[in-house]
C-alpha cells in the first residue's frame, strides 16, 4: 500500500494546513498518522485503532519517529459517540468495506473537513457478489469491464447517502482505483442544500453488452427503459451510483505536479500522471472489446484517441483500465474511429 500512502501524503500537502485535526481512525502500526505527521507537518494527529495491540504498537512507533500523537485503543463507534471534538480530516481505511464504520465518523467530521475512505471489498464493489453488494451498499453493481468504475461510483453514492441525513454533501477530489482497492478523497460542505445537491449527483447506468453503448440518468428513480434502442436486447443496470464528477482537475494537477518531485514514488507518479490526463466524464470504451464486436484487427487505444481527437473530440486514456479510452464521443463516433472512417 505505499504507492496509496504517498499518494494521500501529497494529497493532504497540497490540501492541509498544518494546524489541521486529523484523525487517522484505522490506525494499525500508525504508519500513516507518522507519515502525515512527518512529510506534511500537520501538528494535530490523534490516532485509534480498535485492537489494543495495534494501538500499542503505533504509539511506539511515533514515539520511535518522535511524532507527537495522541493514540487511542478506542474503537471508531465509542469514540465518536462519547467526544465533542470535531476533526479536518478524517482517514478510514479499514479491512474490506467502510461502510460499518461511516455513519459515526458523520457525527465528529468539521462541516467543511475532508473524508478520505479506501474499500478493499473491490469483489463485491466489481460485481462478483451482487447480493453483498446490494446488502452493504444498496446498489446493483455492474460485472463487465466497466467494473471498477461503476463499483467506485457506487462507494462514492453511499457516502453521499450517509452523509445527507447530517445535512453534509461531497466532492469528489480524487478518486482513485488500483489492484484491490478503492480509494476516495471528499471535501465535505455543511448545510441541507449541500446535502440534496450531493444526492442530485446519483443516479443510474444502462449497458448494453451486445453494443456496448452506456446511458446515464440522473436521479433517485431510474429513468430509463429495460431494452437496448440500438438492438433491442435486454439492458444490465447499475446503480444508485455517483454520476457526477471524480476529481478536482485543480488538485488532480497540484498533486501529479508535486508526485515528480518525491524520490521512491514511481508508483504514484505513473497513476498521477494517468488520472491528471484523464477527462472526467463517466464510463468509458474498451478498444479490445470493440474491435472484436465490429471483426476487425486490433488497433491501440492511442491510435483511436488520435483518431478522435483530429474529429474534434476529447478523448483519453483512463486509469481503470489500460486498454480504454474516456471520450465525450458518442459510440457512433467511437466506432468510426476504431474503423477508420
Ligand atoms: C487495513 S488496517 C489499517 C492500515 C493502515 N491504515 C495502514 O495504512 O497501514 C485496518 C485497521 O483498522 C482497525 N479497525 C477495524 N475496525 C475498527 C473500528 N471499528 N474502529 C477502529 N479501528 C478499527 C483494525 O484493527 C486494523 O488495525
Amino acid at each position: 500500500m505505499k504507492g496509496l500512502r504517498d499518494i494521500s501524503v501529497l494529497f493532504l500537502k497540497s490540501v492541509a494546513g498544518k494546524n489541521c485535526r486529523l484523525l487517522d481512525s484505522t490506525a494499525a502500526s500508525g504508519i500513516r498518522g507518522i507519515r502525515y505527521a512527518k512529510e506534511t507537518g500537520i501538528k494535530h494527529i490523534t490516532m485509534l485503532d480498535i485492537n489494543k495491540a495495534a494501538a500499542l504498537s503505533a504509539r511506539s512507533n511515533s514515539r520511535s519517529n518522535k511524532v507527537k500523537a495522541e493514540v487511542r485503543a478506542e474503537s471508531i463507534q465509542r469514540f465518536a459517540n462519547t467526544t465533542e471534538r470535531r476533526f479536518d480530516i478524517i482517514d478510514l481505511d479499514p479491512f474490506g468495506s467502510p461502510v460499518p464504520q461511516l455513519h459515526d465518523l458523520m457525527k465528529i467530521i468539521d462541516g467543511n473537513g475532508i473524508l478520505m475512505v479506501t474499500a478493499t471489498d473491490t469483489a463485491v464493489l466489481c460485481g462478483a457478489h451482487e447480493a453483498a453488494c446490494l446488502k452493504t451498499y444498496h446498489a446493483k453493481p455492474l460485472h463487465n469491464y466497466l467494473c471498477k468504475e461503476v463499483g467506485l461510483r457506487i462507494l462514492m453514492a453511499h457516502v453521499a447517502r450517509v452523509a445527507s441525513p447530517f445535512n453534509l454533501g461531497i466532492a469528489p477530489m480524487l478518486s482513485i482505483s488500483d489492484m484491490h482497492y478503492m480509494r476516495i478523497f471528499l471535501q465535505m460542505s455543511s448545510g441541507a442544500e449541500s446535502a440534496l445537491n450531493s444526492l442530485k449527483q446519483t443516479g443510474f447506468c444502462t449497458f448494453c453488452g451486445n453494443c456496448m453503448e452506456f446511458s446515464l440518468s440522473k436521479g433517485t428513480i431510474p429513468a430509463f427503459s429495460h431494452l437496448c434502442r440500438t438492438c433491442g436486447r435486454q439492458l444490465d443496470k447499475a446503480g444508485p451510483m455517483w454520476i457526477g464528477n471524480l476529481y478536482d482537475k485543480k488538485v488532480v494537477g497540484k498533486i501529479a505536479m508535486l508526485a515528480k518531485g518525491m524520490a521512491d514514488a514511481p508508483e504514484a507518479q505513473r497513476k498521477l500522471e494517468v488520472i491528471n490526463g484523464e477527462i472526467d466524464v463517466p464510463m468509458f470504451y474498451s478498444i479490445p472489446k470493440l474491435t472484436k464486436r465490429l471483426r476487425v484487427t486490433a488497433i491501440s487505444p492511442s491510435k483511436v484517441i488520435e483518431r478522435l481527437v483530429a474529429a474534434g473530440f476529447a478523448a483519453t486514456r483512463t486509469q481503470f483500465d489500460n486498454d480504454s479510452i474516456k471520450t465525450d464521443a458518442a459510440s457512433s463516433d467511437v466506432t468510426s474511429a476504431v474503423l477508420g472512417r
